[in-house]
């Protein structure tokens, strides 16, 4: 342990593949102890052990915020907003995120509502108070294969106040283990998440 354990930077890591040993799952968590190595309190999220609804786009959400689909959602949702940084993973899958993380992303629709019609918070404006690492892999090759997720996460992360801090996208990935051939992509994903917490406990006022 390089870091302080009392920084008080709190971090959400959300794996988004199907695959819980696949080449995301192990690059988030190279990720992950490369941020508990600095000292943050690291809570991590497997999407598809959830019970996650898609959004049905019922606008229960229109009067108080609160999405009217009782899943795991809410759990989710309060342990994403209080944290100081999130790190997501998610596999290309039709050049787009995985179908776990979309339906994240559309269920936070409800947080959308709340700042935006509710609280009346204009639209292009960024309030973004957390840091958020982006990780993917593709199987192939192409220079536009992380394009579409880019944006989704982007979107996905103004809605949480959160800047797009880093990403790193890894291509020619396809067999779970195949990241296993790259201990280079480990280090970095260590690296890069250890560099998350430092930027984090940076800006974070410790407890
Ligand atoms: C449903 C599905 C769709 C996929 N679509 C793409 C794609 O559009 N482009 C691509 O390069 N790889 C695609 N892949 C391959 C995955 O992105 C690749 O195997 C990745 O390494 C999986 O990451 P994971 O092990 O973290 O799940 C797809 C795989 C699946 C299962």
């Amino acid at each position: 342990m390089n870091g302080n354990p009392n920084s008080g930077c709190r971090i959400t890591a959300i794996y988004g593949s199907p695959r819980l040993e696949g080449n995301t799952a192990t690059l988030l968590r190279r990720a992950v102890e490369g941020a508990r190595d600095q000292g943050a309190a690291v809570e991590e999220i497997f999407l598809r052990d959830l019970k996650m609804s898609p959004c049905l786009e019922i606008y229960g959400c229109k009067h108080d915020g609160e999405c009217a689909i009782k899943d795991d959602f809410q759990q989710v949702r309060n342990v994403i907003l209080a944290a100081d940084g999130i790190m997501l993973a998610s596999p290309i899958f039709f050049y787009s995120v995985s179908a776990q993380v979309k339906i994240l992303m559309d269920r936070f629709q409800s947080q959308w509502v709340k700042k935006h019609w509710i609280e009346g918070q204009p639209m292009g404006q960024s309030l973004a108070t957390r840091k958020g690492l982006f990780l993917s892999a593709g199987a192939t090759r192409g220079r536009k294969l992380f394009d579409g997720a880019l944006l989704s996460v982007k979107y996905f992360f103004d809605v949480l106040d959160t800047e797009l801090w880093d990403y790193r996208l890894y291509r020619q990935l396809d067999f779970a283990d195949d990241i296993q051939r790259h201990p280079e992509y480990l280090a970095e994903a260590f690296q890069t998440g250890a560099a998350l917490a430092r930027v984090i406990q940076a800006i974070t006022p410790s407890d």
